[in-house]
């Protein structure tokens, strides 16, 4: 275990087994069309990685890019756009990918967002849900874990940048996250 966590919440194992499961889901609800996925930078493109190889209909991979919590470590609670999808998704079947549903406010600005241009349909498969922080009710239609509301990192999230390429998650120390000086 990496030298900064207090413990590993969720194994290597366990999370390739929920995005095999995840994937499958995704496979059967959407037998004879083909998806979109839309993973949302920066967190949500290893879990996106991992989870288009579990799905066995045809999928487009296209990449979103918003900031709301700049260095911070709770939400500022405005959603930007800085890199916008390439696709055309007007008669699509979006899935937009993300690693973590706290607030809410990211995911229920870019569903909004995103059904302006015409979807056949949208959905979000999130890895992590952390009900407890929620702001704003927001759509999940495929969701793998849900977390207590604590500091987590790894398979994607990170603290200042770091911890991103663990491939377990994990429970930050405290006194991590207070040297950094915003606890
Ligand atoms: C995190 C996470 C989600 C969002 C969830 O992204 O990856 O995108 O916050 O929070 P919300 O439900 O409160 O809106 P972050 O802004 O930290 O960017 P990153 O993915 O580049 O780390």
């Amino acid at each position: 275990m990496h030298p900064d966590l207090d413990r590993v919440l969720i194994t290597e194992a366990e999370i390739a087994q929920r995005v095999a499961e995840l994937g499958c889901e995704i496979s059967q609800a959407h037998a004879g069309h083909e998806v979109l996925l839309i993973a949302i930078l920066r967190g949500g493109a290893i879990f996106a990685a991992d989870l288009i190889r579990q799905i066995t209909v045809p999928t487009a991979l296209d990449f979103v890019a918003v900031s709301s919590y700049g260095e911070a470590t709770s939400s500022s609670g405005s959603v930007r756009v800085l890199k916008d999808v390439q696709e055309e998704l007007a008669d699509r079947h979006v899935i937009l990918v993300e690693d973590i549903v706290d607030t809410g406010l990211t995911t229920s600005f870019l569903l909004k967002f995103y059904r302006r241009r015409g979807p056949a349909s949208i959905e979000v498969c999130v890895l992590l849900d952390k009900p407890s922080r929620r702001e704003c009710e927001t759509q999940l239609d495929y969701q793998g874990f849900e977390v207590p509301d604590e500091f987590v990192v790894g398979y994607g999230l990170d603290f200042r940048q770091r911890y991103r390429g663990l491939p377990y998650i994990g429970v930050l120390k405290p006194e991590v996250i207070g040297e950094a000086g915003i606890a």
